[in-house]
């Protein structure tokens, strides 16, 4: 029997013939909640924590989880109790954070459209920083924190310019990206910043892009911000803060990502040569602490052959699962439980009616209809990005400690979807 490969073990593992996350077998937790179904694996997070932890051992770090990754309450409640600040980029977000009791002032919000009246909400609660991206963004923040007689802590997005090699899409930091101020403009845009006087400059931030895989864009990155905040502070702007963003990839399909720790070692290496070793530090991960701690499971109903093409069609859609249709990403599929036997290449696809529906392509699967298959690395930037596309009501989601596996979310209903909206009389 091929074993396939399994990114996310030693949290995903079969024992005999079943798939297992951690001490539960999954295909049990399939019958109970129905499919799709996701399922995250808690020790999987705190270790992938761990290792960013491992990394800064001894340093002055705020750990700032980007919960657009999963936002989920029952997975911001890990990050909340593990001392984790938050990353969020709406309001929505920020009633999220307060709604799992996670500290105001460890919250940065970052993102190019701050709303007013999102900026009201999140100084009213005592957000720690706006990582603000653009000198019009400066301006309304400080009329908004003047009107609440308030002075907003502010650090300013710097777009440094290095190319992180990854999918265009997710590549943030190069000049023809919508983030953050050009390099060229920053000591302008901090000495604007510093004379508005709504505003605290406090910090400087970057974020280059996410699924990095190599070291080399971060050690660029750095040095190019580190160059900025040599500059910044001898034009007499005091920075309290870097944060170097988020970014990290994880396996998805035999990818290699460097583990976090050994990369933060390399970095911070940097950044003590460079005389910054005792500054305070910022970091803004999503992917690298959550991506590898889950699966969406589906059920196979039905096999269509074809002349061409194969088709395994699953009762996962790109509305609950959207990153193959968007990117073209690859998410390994395996089945939950293993048999011998001739593999067939299969396209395997979901019920929603566009051709761009699919979750994986020319896959090599031994399946019947009935089958339970897991999509691995699905923690990250799957359950967050669901929508209500043909009106199919977003997934479960179970969250599993050892042996014990808690309901976080139950499956939406129909109902669910309508409610809010109205008939016209
Ligand atoms: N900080 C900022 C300002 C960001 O924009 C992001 C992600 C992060 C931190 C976290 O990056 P991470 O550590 O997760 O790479 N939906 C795409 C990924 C979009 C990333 C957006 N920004 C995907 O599914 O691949």
């Amino acid at each position: 029997m091929n074993v396939p490969h399994i990114p996310g073990a030693p949290h995903f593992a079969y024992r005999g013939t079943h798939l297992y996350i951690e001490d539960v077998r999954l295909s049990d937790l399939a019958r109970v909640h129905g499919t799709p179904l996701y399922v995250y694996s808690k020790a999987s997070m705190q270790s992938a924590l761990a290792a960013y932890q491992r990394g800064f051992a001894g340093r002055n770090v705020q750990i700032c989880y980007a919960m657009k990754a999963s936002s989920s309450l029952g997975v911001l409640q890990v990050f909340a109790q593990a001392g984790c600040g938050f990353d969020i980029v709406s309001g929505g977000e920020l009633q999220r954070v307060l709604a799992v009791g996670a500290a105001a002032d460890k919250v940065i919000f970052s993102g190019v459209g701050k709303t007013r009246a999102e900026m009201r909400d999140a100084l009213e609660a005592g957000i720690g920083c706006f990582n603000v991206e653009s000198e019009g963004e400066l301006e309304v923040l400080s009329e908004v924190a003047l009107a609440l007689g308030m002075r907003a802590p502010v650090s300013i997005r710097v777009n440094p310019n290095v190319d992180p090699k990854t999918h265009p899409y997710i590549s943030t930091g190069l000049k023809g990206n919508k983030f953050g101020v050009a390099h060229e403009r920053t000591l302008q845009t901090y000495q604007r910043a510093a004379n508005l006087p709504g505003l605290r400059v406090v910090g400087i931030d970057c974020h280059i892009g996410s699924q990095i895989t190599e070291e080399e864009p971060y050690l660029d990155a750095m040095d190019r911000v580190l160059d900025l905040v040599d500059a910044i502070e001898a034009a007499g702007v005091p920075i309290q803060h870097i944060d170097f963003g988020g970014g990290l990839g994880i396996d998805y399909n035999e990818d290699t990502p460097p583990e976090a720790d050994a990369l933060w070692s390399r970095l911070l290496m940097r950044l003590d040569a460079r005389g910054y070793g005792d500054r305070h530090l910022m970091i803004e991960p999503g992917r690298s602490l959550v991506g590898n701690a889950g699966v969406c499971l589906t059920e196979v109903l039905y096999l269509k052959p074809g002349e061409h093409k194969n088709f395994c069609i699953v009762d996962a859609a790109m509305n609950d699962l959207p990153r193959p249709a968007m990117y073209q990403a690859f998410h390994q599929i395996v089945p939950l439980e293993r048999r011998g036997g001739e593999t067939i290449s299969f396209d395997v696809v979901g019920p929603v009616c566009e051709s761009g529906d699919w979750i994986g392509r020319d896959r090599a699967l031994h399946v019947h209809a009935g089958d339970l298959l897991a999509v691995m690395s699905a923690g990250a930037y799957c359950m967050s990005m669901a929508s209500n596309y043909n009106t199919r009501g977003r997934a479960a989601e179970v969250l599993v400690d050892g042996n014990q596996a808690h309901l976080i979310r139950r499956r939406e209903t129909a109902a669910d979807q309508m409610r809010g909206e109205s008939l016209v009389n």
